[in-house]
């Protein structure tokens, strides 16, 4: 599979709703620790299709698997990191994206802000289309990406699969300018 061009996402710092300064930043291999700190407290556990995962001997599996194969930006309090925003290749041009926010920092625009800082980056490497699964159930994550501009393209029992164009969206901001 050809990967993405890398692409440095530089660090930004961001003021949220609430008026938390938080640093947004790619993903290290030296956060794994602080990023399997986050899971081990996250709530609801496998709440979002099966993660994420509810102990930390599957959680450090998942992300060390993870980390092999995707791009991901974290939002960090100090050293504490509290969110995890994840793109995994599935082809040259497509890519799964997934989210995943703290429980104490939720509701702050933090969703928002890391998507959408992720799916700019992953319009800078290239990608024209961004898919992810999600419950119908899970309200939150539906306003969400409906918020974010992703199209429902299909359901099947409490999961529904949603995309986002990137190539459209890039086009309808030049038409803009
Ligand atoms: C889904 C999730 C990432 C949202 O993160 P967040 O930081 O709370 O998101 P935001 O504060 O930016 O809110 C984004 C929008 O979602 C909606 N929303 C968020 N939480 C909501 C809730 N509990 N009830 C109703 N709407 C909600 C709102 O429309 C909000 O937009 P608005 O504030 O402009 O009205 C977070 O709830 C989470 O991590 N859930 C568990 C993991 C998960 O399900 N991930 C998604 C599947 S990969």
């Amino acid at each position: 599979m050809t990967s993405a061009p890398e692409i440095v996402f530089p660090p930004v710092e961001v003021r949220t709703r609430k008026g938390r300064t938080l640093r947004v930043r790619e993903y290290d291999f030296r956060d794994f620790g602080a990023l399997v700190e986050m899971y081990k407290h996250f709530e609801p556990k496998r709440g979002a299709q099966g993660l994420p995962p509810p102990d930390v001997p599957r959680i450090a599996h998942w992300l060390d698997k993870l980390q092999r194969k995707s791009s991901a930006l974290v939002a960090l309090e100090g050293q504490k990191v509290v969110a995890h925003a994840i793109l995994c290749p599935m082809s040259a041009t497509c890519v799964e994206f997934s989210v995943f926010v703290h429980q104490d920092y939720r509701q702050d625009g933090l969703g928002t802000t890391i998507s959408d800082m992720t799916l700019n980056w992953a319009q800078q490497m290239a990608m024209s289309q961004v898919f992810l699964t999600t419950e119908l159930s899970n309200f939150a994550a539906l306003c969400l990406f409906r918020k974010l501009g992703f199209l429902m393209t299909s359901n099947y029992g409490d999961e529904c699969e949603m995309k986002l164009d990137l190539a459209s969206l890039a086009g309808a901001e030049s038409q803009a300018a």
